[in-house]
């Protein structure tokens, strides 16, 4: 692709990926049909109906709507070949159990961005009275229950998809589960109302508390998913590196303030048009650095700190970024590096690591540092640079949007995990991006 192309134009939002990966598990919940608009058309989305396909699904799609039908005579165990790609893939433990009383689940796979256990979704299911047994030797989880019943969960650490794995476990257990300390992502409570409209009962009493009283059955139902969060950070960070300005269809600015405000202090403007459409482009030519802390909602979501560094390469001085939800999310630095970037690795200070971090404080290898320093500006030169994981894609593109000469992207497929047809979108707000198929 050639850089130094100012983005202008309109792009729309697409459905929120870790809404609608969760919705196909949710299908597992009822025998009857399940319709998903705004599904968006990306690989995770593609392997994740693989999944549940497996599993006794039957799937009809038409672009962005998926149908979903249980035949009615589930299995219970995923292939290894699709949960090792997928780490949403275990998600599928809660429904078996309750549907089967069995589940036979590959340790997950997923993104390359620290250990990423799944020891909170285990230890929660054990409470509620599922055996659950990890067998080394064929890498899976043997799990079973007559029946799950309702308990009080208090997560000790923040967990996302861990609080939707309770969630989609809870929906038809025996009683009331209460959920303490539950992730406050806008993604769980849309998981929860596409729930909540097949019949189960579920309802948020307080920012952190869920409580989840089981039904007996739930039904089919029709839903539209929200649109993706981590998408809206990227098209308005695009709109500023490249000097250009971004009209956003399907924008939420209320789930943003924790992106908006840094945003608009390192000289980024937004601009509401009306509810659901907000214009992005650069206030001023000087971008100042900003220091951001990465957090669960409602704070600077650790998806949004790839791409946010590339806007701070073109920042005047020195800014940081503190990574505190996952231990090794900066695979991207060594390639913006090759870009011309300055960064380098450091480690905050913190007095108790142990319980700041979000991962588990025993997982971390000696040599991740959960902090960077990025000096600039510094005018980006092309590369031939390799992708890793999902957002750092996304962010070697912003950077090769902003730098001179024609770069060459490696690995192309780990955006597609989350980004529907990013090139030809980047195309249509001007950018000179194309995939060669090697
Ligand atoms: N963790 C554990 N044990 C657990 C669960 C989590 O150690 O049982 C650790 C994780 O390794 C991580 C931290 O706790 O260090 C937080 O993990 P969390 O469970 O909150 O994250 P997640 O559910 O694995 C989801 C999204 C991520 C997003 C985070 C934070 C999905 C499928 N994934 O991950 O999205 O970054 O929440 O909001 O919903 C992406 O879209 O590319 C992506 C990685």
């Amino acid at each position: 692709m050639d850089g130094g192309i100012p983005l202008n134009g309109e792009i729309t939002v697409a459905g929120a990926k870790n809404v609608a990966l969760k919705a196909c598990v949710a299908a597992i919940l009822t025998d009857e049909l399940v319709v998903i608009h705004n599904v968006p058309q990306i690989r995770d989305v593609e392997w994740m109906l693989e999944v549940v396909k497996s599993l006794g699904i039957t799937i009809t799609r038409n672009e962005n709507t998926i149908k979903l039908k249980s035949s009615g005579n589930l299995l219970s165990r995923v292939p290894m070949e699709y949960g090792a790609r997928l780490r949403t893939s275990a998600m599928v433990i809660g429904p078996l159990l309750a549907r089967t009383g069995e589940a036979k689940i590959p340790n997950p796979g997923g993104c390359r961005i620290g250990a990423r256990p799944i020891d909170r979704h285990i230890e929660g299911l054990k409470q509620m009275g599922a055996v659950i047994e990890y067998n080394p030797e064929d890498g899976y989880f043997y799990a079973r229950a007559k029946k799950l019943e309702g308990v009080v969960i208090d997560f000790a650490k923040n967990t996302h998809t861990g609080t939707e794995t309770m969630i989609l476990a809870a929906v038809l257990a025996k009683g009331t589960t209460v959920l303490k300390n539950a992730a406050a992502e806008v993604e769980v409570d849309d998981l929860i109302k596409l729930l909540n409209g097949m019949g189960a009962k579920i309802r948020r009493v307080n920012d952190r508390e869920i409580v989840i009283d089981g039904v007996k059955k739930l039904h089919g139902t029709e839903f539209r998913i929200m649109p993706d969060r981590n998408e809206e950070v990227t098209w308005a960070i695009a709109a500023a590196v490249s000097s250009g300005e971004v009209i956003v269809r399907d924008s939420r600015l209320e789930y943003l303030g924790a992106f908006i405000k840094p945003f608009v202090q390192a000289g980024g403007r937004v601009e509401k048009i009306d509810e659901t459409t907000t214009k992005y482009s650069r206030e001023r030519r000087d971008i100042q650095s900003v220091d951001i802390i990465t957090a669960p909602y409602p704070g600077f979501m650790t998806d949004w700190q790839a791409p946010w560094a590339v806007l701070m390469t073109q920042a005047n001085g020195v800014s940081t970024i503190h990574e505190t939800v996952f231990e090794s999310r900066f695979s991207y630095v060594g390639e913006l590096k090759k870009m011309g970037a300055m960064i380098d690795f450091y480690d905050p200070v913190v007095t108790n690591p142990e319980s700041y971090y979000n991962f588990n404080w025993t997982d971390r290898v000696d040599d991740y540092h959960q902090g960077i320093r990025i000096s600039g500006p510094i005018a980006l030169h092309n590369a031939v640079v390799t992708i890793d994981d999902l957002r750092a894609g996304a962010t070697l593109i912003l950077a090769a949007l902003t730098a001179t000469g024609e770069s060459y992207i490696h690995g192309a497929e780990q955006v597609d995990r989350g980004y529907e047809k990013i090139e030809v979108r980047l195309r249509r707000l001007g950018a000179r991006i194309r995939r060669v198929y090697e």
